[in-house]
């Protein structure tokens, strides 16, 4: 098989093609990224020479580039995307451009060129908050972020394009991802570096909110197997069913690298912050899908990589992207 990954030089893409490569040895890889402030090729440098992986520089929203790289190619797996609900606060236009636009121009090469499989890697998030219960594949959309009102968006057009032009394709939809490889935007990878910098870890408002979190080569082996058994036009969550609150992880993570909980800086809170994503996983579960990682193992184990891997990491924060989000985030906490 040989597969189109987009997205793949980002957190969870490049985890997957590792995957795939390693576990498939007649499937080829081609990752077309735009190579964004998150796109970043350090995360494939062990992979980069081997003869089935290639790399196209290239935006999804092109559609010339995307057809020229369609060349033979089985699938596609979307995980191209604006990603950050931060940054969609601050500014949704790439968002609306990237999740809902360049998935529109994926579902048309899909189409022209007969693919067998198209994967759309969504999020959680698009059901909104839920106080009690888990939501479930058939529930409605309720999404509260740019962010995820975008990623709502695609969703849409992935399962018109299924209903319509009959594009065989199917939607993932997995909790809040962790391990090697996550840009230190996002909570657990933010909050380790800080308190590596011996820098304040700040936590939005109480600390209350709940997220479900899934380690990264988890929801990866759930994606490979959806791409090679699920069922056309079906949605599939995938979730880890370890739901935690922040103030609970930022305590584990200080504890993992024995600092002190003084290091915890309260600032205001997210607008529109969710207070609890929760998802229903028996779908994917039914076809033989499991967590294989223990949530408390696996974070100490994304502690050390981490700790192991500055090189990778420090590069990122003393970056300009790193340097314009920090004042960003610096007004904003301080208004
Ligand atoms: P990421 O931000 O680390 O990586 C996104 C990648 O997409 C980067 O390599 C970036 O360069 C690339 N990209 C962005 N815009 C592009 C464009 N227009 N054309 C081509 N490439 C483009 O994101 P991630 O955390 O790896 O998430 C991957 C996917 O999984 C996203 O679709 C996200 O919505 C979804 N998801 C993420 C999580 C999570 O916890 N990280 C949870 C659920 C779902
Ligand atoms: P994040 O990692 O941004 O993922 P998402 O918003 O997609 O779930 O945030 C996870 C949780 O951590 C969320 O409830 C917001 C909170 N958070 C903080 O408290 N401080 C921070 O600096 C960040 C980035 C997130």
């Amino acid at each position: 098989m040989k597969i189109l990954v987009t997205g793949g030089a980002g957190f969870i893409g490049s985890n997957f093609i590792r995957l795939v490569l390693s576990k498939h040895p007649d499937h080829e890889v081609v990752n077309l990224d735009k190579l964004t402030y998150a796109g970043n090729l350090d995360n494939l440098r062990d992979i980069e020479a081997n003869p089935r992986y290639s790399f196209v520089h290239a935006d999804i929203c092109d559609a010339d580039a995307v057809a020229a790289a369609m060349d033979g190619i089985d699938a596609i797996v979307n995980f191209a995307a604006e990603s950050h609900v931060d940054r969609s606060i601050g500014g949704p236009a790439d968002f609306i451009q990237t999740d809902v636009f360049g998935t529109y121009v994926l579902l048309e090469a899909a189409r022209s060129h007969n693919v067998g499989r198209y994967v759309q890697i969504s999020t959680d998030e698009v059901y909104g908050s839920i106080r009690e219960g888990s939501f479930s594949e058939v529930d409605r959309l309720q999404p509260s972020s740019p962010y995820s009102a975008s990623k709502a968006g695609g969703d849409m057009q992935v399962m018109a394009y299924h209903t319509t032009f009959g594009v065989p394709a199917i939607i993932t939809r997995s909790s809040n991802n962790f391990g090697p490889y996550q840009y230190p935007e996002k909570i657990i990878p933010l909050f380790i570096t800080n308190a590596l910098e011996n820098k304040k870890l700040p936590l939005y408002g109480d600390g209350a909110n709940v997220r479900d979190w899934i380690y990264v080569t988890d929801n990866c082996e759930a994606i490979d197997l959806v791409l090679h058994q699920g069922k056309i036009g079906e949605i599939y969550n995938i979730g880890g069913g370890n739901e935690r609150d922040n103030l609970s992880i930022t305590k584990l993570i200080l504890g993992a690298l024995d600092k002190d909980e003084e290091k915890i800086q309260r600032v205001p809170d997210r607008p529109g912050h969710d207070f609890r994503y929760s998802i229903d996983c028996s779908k994917v579960k039914e076809l033989g899908w499991a967590p294989a990682r223990s949530f408390e193992d696996s974070l100490r184990e994304t502690v050390d990589w981490y700790v192991d891997n500055c090189w990778w990491w420090e590069k990122i924060k003393s970056g300009k992207f790193a340097r314009y989000y920090q004042k960003q985030y610096e007004k904003r906490n301080s208004s």
